[in-house]
């Protein structure tokens, strides 16, 4: 999620850093900071901000200091301050780290490291880390032996890099989960998240796999394993241009962000899913289980791909936690007259967390004495800020302006909540089991509707030229057909419609002919024999059938020209599988249109006007 880079080698560190940053910085990072050796110190430099703000913070009288290391940060566990930006020292300034990742027994060891006198000066899980390598190194050993120890005591995901004054011209570097590389140069190398970031230097790289520790000084490299075995490793030459590498290897952010979506739906899950409570555990709500109990009403509120989302919440929180759930645009919410009262939940749901409508809907809705809670991605931003309390999706940067992982990581986030929910109601342990079981499935089950892209984009071929499409769906898979509709009208300008599938006949079945591709997300849930009897209707009327249905469906595979399976999970949690070949769709459909995929006319990725 966020960027290293680390140097060490005969060049002064600093502006090398620098310009591996800047290539770091397109994802839109909120602050940044590095460290470097430099006489026998840590000289640390960080800032709140882009890059800029961290050349400010440098001034004119830069370290000198010739191994060091960088970092961008897209806050995960506090706010996008300077206190918080990495790198992090330990208590004696002597050793320095940045993390991408989550530490998620950090609460655990940052107890057990302050009763041994450790005094923290962040919020972030990633200190935590620092001090326990420092209360380790601290028992003679190498910085690798120390780095080692500690990560066997962590659980959660890191990519770390760390430098140390008592080995001045070593970077250490570990693996587990985020990913990160050795860049080899001539009597010099780099350390980094993302091979744009070392490029310009070498394209000679070592990926390191999990469970991996990388030191590294300037004339070699070694990597080891957590127990200090060393490892033989390939060296990699690195074909892609810049370009390219920033996006993973794809054409497009919006397809990177799509293919993301095993990790963002695991991010948004990690650490959260309690199995044998059949609960869940959400340290950000700020309301109490006695408050949570008062709560009599929820209004669910967003806009565009958010809004969409929150009416799967609104299926979702009536069906399992029995508490009655509305759906209002934010845009319509803020200027009515609505009745909430402090026993009403107002969730807004915001990838950007700086959506104006939504926020202005959230601070109407506290102004009448609402609770509000933020289902947000963006760490610190207003949303997040101003609302009571929330639960982050940590989907990662998206960058495509079309709203991909950070959907399916909003009705996984909307699943938690309803079990949080419901597991103080009605809801028994077996199901709040099954449903968390489910949950931590998922993953898995996203990774094999990816596997079929190569079908989909060959599905598109056949699609390219249609100039409507109609999407349509029932039940948890309603909002989806809204959603696919959205996908496709606003990256591929088709004019495309998602409706409730047994609306049709009150209207829209009147356009379907045989130049009429209608989708169908039919599949095997509780809506499953109402909605075949639609798609019979629309072949009864020469349309075109597309369908998702569930993996082995005979049914609507009989009546559908074409259809694309999906495996079988809960249906509340059918759409984040089913949503996954309407986005592929959208985006083959897209490219072949030659449109601006990542960059649709006339839309902004985050729209902070009304
Ligand atoms: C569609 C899309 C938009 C956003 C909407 C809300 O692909 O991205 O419809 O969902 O503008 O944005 P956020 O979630 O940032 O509040």
């Amino acid at each position: 999620m966020c960027g290293i880079v680390g140097y060490t080698g005969p060049r002064p560190a600093v502006g090398l850093m620098l310009d591996g940053l800047r290539r770091l910085e397109y994802r839109g990072y909120d602050s940044a900071g590095l460290a470097v050796v430099e006489d026998g110190r840590i000289e640390l430099r960080r800032a709140a901000g882009r890059i800029a703000a961290l050349e400010q913070a440098l001034g004119s009288e830069r370290p000198t200091g010739t191994t060091g290391i960088a970092h961008t940060r897209w806050a995960t566990h506090g706010a996008p301050t300077e206190i918080n930006a990495h790198p992090h020292t330990d208590c004696g300034d002597t050793l320095a780290l940045v993390h991408n990742g989550i530490i998620e027994n950090a609460s655990a060891l940052r107890t057990a490291l302050a009763q041994r006198g450790h005094v923290f000066r962040s919020e972030t899980d990633t200190e935590v880390l620092v001090h326990l390598i420092e209360d380790l190194y601290a028992r003679d050993g190498t910085l690798a032996d120390a780095v080692a120890a500690a990560l066997r005591q962590v659980e959660g995901t890191y990519g770390i890099a760390v430098i140390a004054t008592r080995e001045p011209d070593t970077i250490v570097a570990a693996r587990h989960g985020s990913p990160l590389l050795v860049g080899i140069g001539n009597g010099e190398n780099f350390v980094a998240s993302d091979a744009s970031a070392v490029l310009a230097h070498t394209r000679s790289v070592v990926y390191l796999d999990d469970g991996e520790i990388a030191v590294i000084t300037p004339r070699d490299h070694r990597i080891i394993d957590l127990r200090s075995v060393e490892k033989a490793k390939a060296i990699t030459h690195v074909e892609w241009d810049l370009a390219t590498i920033e996006r993973g290897g794809y054409a497009h952010f919006m397809l990177k962000e799509i293919m993301e979506q095993p990790e963002s739906v695991r991010n948004t899950l990690r650490g959260r899913l309690l199995e044998e409570d059949g609960a869940v555990h959400l340290g950000g709500l700020n309301l109490s289980d006695e408050e949570l109990l008062q709560i009599d009403r929820i209004v669910i509120t967003g806009c565009g791909t958010s809004w969409h989302a929150g009416l799967i919440g609104e299926y979702m929180m009536e069906e399992l936690a029995r508490l009655p759930t509305e759906v209002e645009y934010a845009s319509e919410f803020r200027y009515r007259n609505p009745i909430v009262d402090e026993r009403t939940l107002v969730v807004g749901i915001s990838q950007s967390g700086e959506t104006a409508d939504t926020l202005a809907a959230l601070r109407e809705a506290k102004r009448r004495g609402a609770r509000t809670l933020g289902l947000v991605n963006v760490v610190g931003s207003t949303i997040a800020r101003e609302v009571d309390g929330g639960i982050y999706l940590h989907a990662g940067p998206e960058i495509g302006v079309a709203s991909t992982k950070a959907f399916t990581s909003q009705i996984a986030a909307l699943a938690l909540l309803t079990l949080q929910m419901g597991r103080l109601r009605s809801l028994s342990i077996l199901q709040g089991r099954q449903v968390v079981r489910a949950l931590a499935g998922l993953p898995d089950l996203v990774e094999r509707v990816l596997a079929r892209a190569p079908e989909i984009e060959r599905l598109a071929g056949r699609l390219a030229d249609a100039s409507n499409v109609l999407y349509l769906g029932r039940g948890y898979n309603f909002p989806v057909a809204l959603e696919g509709a959205l996908k496709l009208k606003e990256i591929s300008y088709v004019h495309a419609e998602g409706y409730p599938a047994a609306e049709m006949k009150h209207g829209p079945i009147a356009l379907i002919d045989e130049l009429m591709p209608v989708v169908f997300v039919a599949p095997q849930d509780a809506v499953y024999q109402k909605i075949l009897s639609n798609v019979e209707e629309v072949k009864a009327r020469g349309g075109r059938v597309i369908a998702i249905v569930t993996e082995g469906d005979t049914n609507v595979a009989r009546l559908a020209d074409h259809v694309i399976e999906i495996p079988e999970t809960l249906d509340l949690l059918t759409p984040v599988l089913s949503v996954i070949p309407l986005q592929l769709l959208a985006y083959y459909i897209a490219v072949r249109r030659g449109t601006d995929v990542d960059q649709p006319r006339n839309l902004a990725k985050s729209v902070t006007v009304e």
